[in-house]
């Protein structure tokens, strides 16, 4: 009998080389591995001769606007950028308009997303006055921003966080947070102050609130965009805890502050660009360290009038979706980052963290979810993101990854730059295995 796609000749990788195989996909799984010649009959075949076959990647930190922020982005164009970045699974986080703190919100954004979406869309719930428990079995995790509360009124101080800590626990859901101890009265003057608010004291000071919080409260505790070198350090020494886990950023691990002259906001996020050193400490953390356990992008997007203004009234963050692969493969190619390491970070280490256990990993019995690339240099152009948002600090970067095609639950969505399926079509809701 013929399966439903043969990824044929292709390179995949195997204990960190590279193996030439083809990859045969049946209902929505990989059924199994074939030397050149001795694949079964394909109802379709891709000849993938030079090319990578590679799991696709899970971004577990994205924020796709919908519902009422659709001018910076929405499920339709954020997972259309997703497809085109190799990208197969995206976690939306909860701050957005209004904010997932209820069963209500989270409902009209999963209907929103199984309309529009054409890769998997999992989601994190924010934590109100009182927690909604209803939510548990549709979320991938709870999100907290300390220094900027989706609750008016609430204070990030020791109380609050281990009530959340506790939450966690008691729901077995990971406790992802964004590590600034800043407070929402904190309000920059000058550029100046803005570095200063956010610093690297105030993110090794809130990771450390937390890891407080842990100790009487045994959550899973995951750390996003992890900017500065001190904080891996703190990671570093706890590292035997597997309920510690820890996220980069592209951007932080690649660019530094100084190489942007921060007039206006296209280089603007929080946590901020940080110095050479945190920069290549972030680098060596991922890779010979092991304090890091993800690479998400932070997908931020915001329309470009929000960008281009001064640098104090820009809005913080940066779309992600289409420069994550293309940037950390470039690191792969160039021998700075291992295949292994690779994997871990963009694929098998947020599968893990988020409990989705069929993805992540391209081996028999998974889920297909796949992306094809293309060993070739280019050079990065906003104006050709799907994303709504097109300002990029990676402008005009030379790179030397391009997905040629995505794959989502066994069906073809992005090929060759063309999208072969419409929105709502593929992709699922993946949803936590306890
Ligand atoms: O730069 C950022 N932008 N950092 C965040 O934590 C939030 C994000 C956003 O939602 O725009
Ligand atoms: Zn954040
Ligand atoms: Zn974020």
């Amino acid at each position: 009998m013929a399966v439903d796609l043969v990824l044929k000749d292709g390179i995949v990788i195997v204990n960190d080389s590279e193996k030439v195989q083809s990859v045969a996909i049946d209902s929505g799984k990989i059924e199994g591995f074939y030397k050149h010649g001795e694949e079964p009959e394909g109802k379709r075949t891709i000849d993938c001769r030079g090319l990578y076959i590679l799991p696709g990647l899970i971004d577990m930190h994205v924020h796709l606007r919908d519902l009422n922020q659709s001018e910076k982005e929405d499920y339709e164009t954020g997972t259309m950028a997703a497809a085109a970045g190799g990208i197969t699974t995206v976690v939306d986080m909860p701050n957005s308009s209004p904010p997932v703190l209820t069963r209500e919100v989270l409902d009209q954004k999963i209907a929103s997303a199984s309309a529009k979406c054409y890769v998997n869309v999992g989601f994190y719930a924010g934590i109100g006055k009182r927690f909604d428990t209803s939510m548990v079995p549709d979320i991938l995790g709870l999100k907290v921003y300390p220094h900027s509360p989706l609750t008016e009124g609430v204070n990030y101080d020791i109380k609050r966080i281990k009530k959340c800590v506790q939450l966690a626990n008691k729901h077995d859901l990971p406790l992802l947070f964004h590590p600034d101890s800043a407070t929402m009265d904190e309000k920059p003057e000058t550029r100046e102050e803005f570095f200063l608010i956010h610093s690297c004291e105030s993110e090794v000071n809130s990771l450390q609130a937390f890891l407080d919080a842990k100790v009487e409260y045994e959550a899973r505790l995951h750390v996003c965009h992890v900017s500065c070198a001190a904080t891996a350090r703190l990671i570093l020494e706890h590292r035997a805890e597997h309920t510690l886990t820890a996220e980069v950023t592209p951007h932080h691990m690649l660019l530094s502050g100084e190489n942007f002259p921060h007039t206006d906001g296209v280089a603007k996020m929080l946590p901020p660009l940080r110095s050479p050193y945190d920069t290549q400490m972030l680098a060596q953390a991922l890779c010979k360290k092991c304090a890091i356990d993800c690479v998400g992008s932070d997908h931020a997007p915001h329309i470009s009038s929000e960008k281009t203004t001064s640098f104090l009234e820009a809005a913080s963050g940066i779309p992600g979706l289409e420069t994550t692969l293309p940037l950390v493969l470039t690191e792969v190619f160039e021998g700075r980052i291992s295949w292994i390491d690779f994997l871990r970070c963009c694929c098998s280490g947020p599968a893990m963290i988020l409990g989705i256990p069929s993805k992540g990993i391209l081996a028999e019995g998974y889920d297909a979810d796949i992306v094809v690339v293309r060993k070739q240099e280019w050079h990065i152009s906003g104006a050709d993101f799907y994303s709504k948002a097109k300002l990029t600090p990676f402008e005009g970067r030379r790179v030397l990854a391009k997905p040629v095609t995505t794959i989502v639950g066994g069906e073809v969505v992005y090929h060759e730059g063309r999208f072969m399926v419409g929105p709502g079509i593929v992709g699922r809701v993946p949803i936590r295995k306890v």
